[in-house]
């Protein structure tokens, strides 16, 4: 059975106007430059790519946060822009419990006034629920869904080591049954002994909640534990999209095979050599012509310089979509 669509991004569009002095016009940074996608309950979907590709842009869309310049946001199979300019109270309130967003330091989104216990009663009381006890016996118990004891309840954000304080932020995110989780970059903060019980206790919240994740990282080989797609973005662009295996077993876009490549205790085929890219990546104020990637592409012939390719699925594996002039498609 195919699980319904949670998330659907088409064509999103990001841009912000940036003056780059007193005496210069402003100019556009296409921070997201049309991204497609469909994530289904449940499931997780990894978003990876180089800083500055537009991974916390997509993020802000994808929780609303922000609105898009251009492009339509689904949850659930609702329009986001219409629900929000023509939907009831009750329907606005239920799109956004239904994206919750979990970031990459956990300081940033825990009140350090607040007891964990008021942090996790706060969304259920903001949602309106007006028993005090109810609130505290729910978040009590998703205390101890993240591994946490019941003796923290009422200590406050800084007596918990940074692990302990990505579970809270879990917990948080959770208390409100969303949809969707939009992880931006969740254990990168976290040492790496740390990483693996937080991406354990992720994948277990996954089964118990039917949560799907919108799961954000520069970092192959925490990708490959937690994906079951794999989108690869360059430059505001998804350039590649498979399920995990097929895109670490075979990676098909010079980009993707270079940033495989990059990480060799992720890359299968160790015998693979270390592609090194030239250059630097393009500004987005001023992105290349043609295929945005060609400027560093081992491979890149005339027609990439002049044309951009579109994702299109590769014959025979319509799981699989690639944006690039030299393969089959
Ligand atoms: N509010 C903003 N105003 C102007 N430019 C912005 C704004 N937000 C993001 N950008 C630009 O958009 C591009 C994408 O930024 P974004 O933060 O989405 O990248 P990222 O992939 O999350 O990077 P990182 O891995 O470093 O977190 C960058 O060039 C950034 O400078
Ligand atoms: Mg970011």
């Amino acid at each position: 059975m195919i699980a319904p669509a949670v998330l659907q991004a088409e064509d999103l569009k990001r841009d912000y106007a940036v003056r780059r002095g007193p005496f210069r016009a402003a100019a556009t940074v296409h921070a997201l430059a049309g991204v497609s996608f469909t994530l289904a309950a449940g499931r997780t979907l990894a978003i990876v790519g180089e800083s500055g590709c537009g991974k916390s842009t997509l993020a802000r869309l994808l929780t609303m946060v922000e609105p898009p310049s251009a492009g339509r946001l689904r949850v659930d199979g609702h329009d986001v822009a219409q629900t929000q300019a023509s939907g009831s109270n009750a329907e606005r309130r239920a799109l956004r419990r239904a994206v919750q967003i979990v970031f990459q330091n956990p300081y940033g989104s825990l009140n350090p006034r607040q007891t964990v216990g008021a942090a996790l009663a706060e969304p259920l009381q903001v949602n309106g629920m007006r028993d005090a006890a109810e609130r505290e016996h729910r978040a009590r118990t998703m205390l101890q869904r993240v591994g946490l004891r019941d003796e923290h309840f009422g200590r406050y954000p800084h007596m918990f080591s940074g692990g302990q304080r990505q579970r809270i932020a879990i917990a948080r995110a959770l208390m409100l049954q969303p949809r969707v989780l939009v992880l931006d970059e969740p254990v990168s903060a976290l040492d790496v002994s740390i990483r693996a019980q937080v991406l354990n206790l992720l994948a277990e919240l996954q089964d118990a909640f039917g949560v799907a994740y919108a799961f954000i990282s520069h970092d192959l080989s925490v990708v490959r534990h937690v994906a079951d797609e794999v989108a690869v973005m360059y430059l505001g662009r998804i350039v590649e999209q498979a399920p995990r295996d097929v895109l670490f077993e075979a990676p098909q876009h010079p980009y993707t095979q270079a940033l495989l490549s990059a990480t060799p205790t992720v890359d299968r085929a160790a015998r693979r050599q270390r592609i090194v890219l030239k250059g630097e990546l393009p500004s987005p104020l001023r992105p290349p012509a043609g295929c945005p990637f060609h400027t560093r592409c081992p491979e890149a012939v005339e027609r990439c310089r002049a044309e951009r390719p579109a994702l299109r699925p590769i014959p025979d594996e319509p799981a699989r979509t690639v944006a690039c002039w030299l393969r089959p498609g």
